[in-house]
């Protein structure tokens, strides 16, 4: 099992894309602390992983990632009930639409105090209690970010505002904190069929084909908190380059699939734009190949 007693914390784990990553942890062997508003949809998602069956410890807790105060106390909970992080994924996101000119004042403070304030709180909040005593197995501090950047989708400014925001707190923190041993990455989707991209439509097998499942994500998380990237550090991972990778690798001739070396040269041929931001994660090519 990959993640065999690490301990990893999720926001925003009750649905969507955290309820994913957190299900697919639970199978490689993670103890969970899991974080939501919502306490039923925490129940559920910790009813989905005991009926996986797996032997890990898994606390629920409810907190609002705005509130600096809340985030703290429940991590002080994950700590004495599951002992130092291994990983922390600021995954809590929230979105709306308007107009950028009729946009409701509060709801735009409101998408920067959960993407953005969220994510300072769950860092400062975990921080004491990240591990970070090993070179060999550095701590992950993980975000979700979103295509938004660079994108900028119109409509979405506050939305967008945020998610170029985490992009240099993650660099701003990559650097800072370069000589302790913690790692810190994000994953940016392009769009998933959850309830911020699909309200209530989510999960009705109806999705448009170009939007992914959440659970296509998992390998992307799996591997920032493996080993295989204790050397992973200030990397962003955009799916839609690796799910070209996936594609292309599908259609690849045998010789060029057997690792990133051999497919590398070929990918670049036939994907020079995603190439550019694949060609330094060629370990979480060799991953995907490995688990496919
Ligand atoms: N879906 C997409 O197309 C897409 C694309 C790119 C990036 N993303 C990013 O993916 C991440 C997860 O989103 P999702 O698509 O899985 O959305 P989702 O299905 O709406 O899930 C969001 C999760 O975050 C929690 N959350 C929201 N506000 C919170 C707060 N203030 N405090 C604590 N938890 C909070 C929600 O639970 P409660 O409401 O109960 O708190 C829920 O568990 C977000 O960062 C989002 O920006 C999504």
């Amino acid at each position: 099992m990959l993640l065999k007693g690490k301990n990893v914390i999720i926001t925003g784990a009750g649905r969507g894309l955290g309820k994913a990553i957190a299900i697919a942890c639970a199978k490689e062997g993670a103890n969970l602390g899991l974080i939501s508003r919502t306490m039923g949809e925490l129940l559920n998602t910790k009813k989905e992983i005991e009926d996986v069956g797996t032997d890990i410890k898994v606390i629920i807790q409810t907190a609002d990632v705005s509130n600096f105060q809340e985030v703290s106390e429940v991590l002080l909970t994950f700590h004495d009930e599951l002992g130092l992080f291994n990983g922390v994924i600021a995954n809590a996101g929230y979105s709306r639409m308007w107009a950028t000119h009729e946009f409701i004042n509060e709801k735009f403070a409101e998408i920067l105090n959960v993407n953005v304030l969220g994510v300072f709180h769950t860092f400062k909040a975990a921080y004491p209690y990240m591990k970070k005593d090993d070179k060999k197995d550095k701590a992950r501090f993980i975000i979700t970010g979103s295509e938004a950047y660079p994108n900028a989708p119109p409509r979405l400014t506050a939305y967008v505002a945020s998610k170029f925001a985490v992009v240099g707190m993650q660099k701003a923190m990559a650097a800072e904190y370069k000589r302790e041993n913690i790692n810190f990455t994000m994953v940016l989707p392009t769009q998933i069929d959850t309830s911020l991209l699909r309200g209530k439509k989510a999960g009705d097998g109806n999705k448009p084909e170009h939007v992914l499942n959440p659970w296509d994500l998992n390998d992307y998380y799996l591997f920032l908190l493996s080993e295989k990237a204790n050397r992973v550090d200030n990397g962003l991972i955009f799916t839609d380059d690796f799910q070209e990778v996936k594609k292309i690798l599908a259609e690849a001739p045998s010789e060029k699939r057997e690792n990133w070396e051999a497919f590398k040269d070929y990918f670049e041929e036939k994907a020079p734009k995603s190439y550019e931001n694949v060609k330094n994660l060629g370990k979480l090519v060799d991953f995907i190949i490995a688990r496919s």
